[in-house]
């Protein structure tokens, strides 16, 4: 997860946002937006009552669950979002009243794949997308079933797409003038090594997350256990478990996630990439005092990327989270700590002596947690805080006193 609260580590929101890395992709990794441009999201007027049905234009896969676009969205009792308005048609009719639409009912002339890209990204740009040109270039390199490097390269210029492979380019389009976020619309996603399906409202793994891998996979090497039992709170599309059980063949994990949408989507990863024996997925909620029943009592290691966004910051996340993720794997509560905290409690439990939990956290928790872990009764010390790409302390090491 990717959240960034103490502004006396950057120069503001548009620093932050202009910084010229892999966090430029900025729906996928950056959560948050201006918050005028929040705002002016939030209270959507007339002229961004525009919304095509998600739902409509995402048909070809149907979702495991219909996405959160097509829903509206409520949160903590208030109105984040009215259910989107369906002015697709499906026959190539929509609404010109706005410009998003009048954008979605011009189609590229030529269907040549560098015509057709050029078209896309100005289209994207035009609506105010991130990233188009990169959006485009994804999408194009999909339908043509090449990487997006050759399509990037100019391998596949003077391509001619069928008319299949038109539609298929206009209707993902569609979806990104929508603010769908792109892995949703390719339906799968590269992470650390795996290809991992992606299913709104399912959380999409992060970049940084990848991080997290590394240094799991790295404290698993000099773990001595022969067969190292893992356990993996708030599993999400199973990203990280499955890319630790991919490293690592002597690596045996447990998942969890309170989402049943989760879970299936965890098993459904685990079964397409052919992990399934050592995996065991677990549908329950993680508190202090209660977790589900696992298969095991005590474990080696212990990974998490909670939900730890500051109840606060929900407002500022960008619209593609806000409207297609499921918002309660970002809410950390108040302090952005509610199921850190959960999950300290449990690994207090459920780590061996001299075992590690490594967690993912926002920004502000390695000054906040150390004070309350030494209020707290557990068997843990924090043994480091690392840095993610940004240098900026994001994933937090604790050990089980041996
Ligand atoms: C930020 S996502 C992380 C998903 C995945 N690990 C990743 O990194 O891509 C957090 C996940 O935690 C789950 N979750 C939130 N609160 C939970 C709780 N108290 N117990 C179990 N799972 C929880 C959500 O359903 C969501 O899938």
């Amino acid at each position: 997860m990717y959240c960034f609260r103490m502004k006396m580590m950057v120069s503001g929101w548009a620093g932050r946002l202009a910084r010229p890395s892999r966090h430029q992709f900025s729906h996928l990794t950056s959560r948050l937006i201006t918050k005028d441009a929040a705002a002016r999201h939030l209270t959507a007027g007339p002229q961004h009552q525009h919304h095509i049905c998600a739902k409509a234009l995402y048909t070809a896969h149907p979702p495991l669950t219909s996405p959160a676009a097509s829903r509206g969205l409520v949160f903590g009792g208030k109105v984040l979002r009215e259910p989107a308005r369906c002015l697709h048609t499906g026959e190539g009719k929509h609404d010109q009243s706005s410009s998003s639409s009048n954008a979605c009912s011009a189609t590229c002339e030529s269907t040549v794949v560098r015509d057709v890209l050029e078209y896309w990204s100005r289209t994207l740009a035009a609506a105010d997308v991130p990233e188009a040109h990169l959006a485009a270039q994804h999408i194009v390199a999909h339908v043509l079933g090449v990487t997006r490097s050759k399509v990037q390269s100019d391998g596949t210029a003077a391509t001619t797409l069928t008319g299949k492979q038109v539609e298929e380019v206009e209707r993902m389009m569609m979806c990104r003038l929508e603010r769908m976020p792109l892995q949703y619309i390719l339906r799968e996603w590269d992470f650390h090594g795996i290809t991992l399906k992606v299913v709104p409202p399912v959380f999409i793994p992060r970049p940084e997350t990848e991080q997290l891998v590394e240094l799991a996979i790295t404290t698993l090497k000099q773990l001595e256990a022969p067969k190292p039992r893992v356990l993996e709170f708030c599993c999400g599309s199973g990203a990280i478990s499955l890319a630790l059980l991919h490293a690592l063949p002597q690596v045996e994990c447990v998942a969890v996630d309170q989402s049943r949408h989760a879970v299936r989507l965890t098993e459904a990863n685990a079964a397409q990439l052919g992990l399934e024996e050592r995996l065991t997925v677990v549908m329950g909620k993680v508190t202090v005092d209660a977790r589900p029943p696992l298969p095991h009592n005590t474990y080696d290691f212990m990974v998490s990327n909670p939900p730890y966004v500051l109840r606060k910051d929900l407002m500022e996340l960008q619209p593609e989270i806000m409207m297609y993720e499921d918002l309660r794997a970002l809410d950390g509560g108040k302090d952005g700590l509610e199921v850190i905290k959960a999950v300290l409690h449990q690994a207090h439990h459920l780590l061996l002596p001299g075992g590690r939990l490594l967690l993912e956290v926002d920004p502000c928790h390695p000054y906040l947690l150390p004070a309350w872990l030494e209020k707290q009764n557990l068997d843990l010390k924090l043994v480091k805080i690392h840095q993610d790409f940004g240098k900026i302390g994001r994933f937090m090491e604790f050990m089980k006193n041996p």
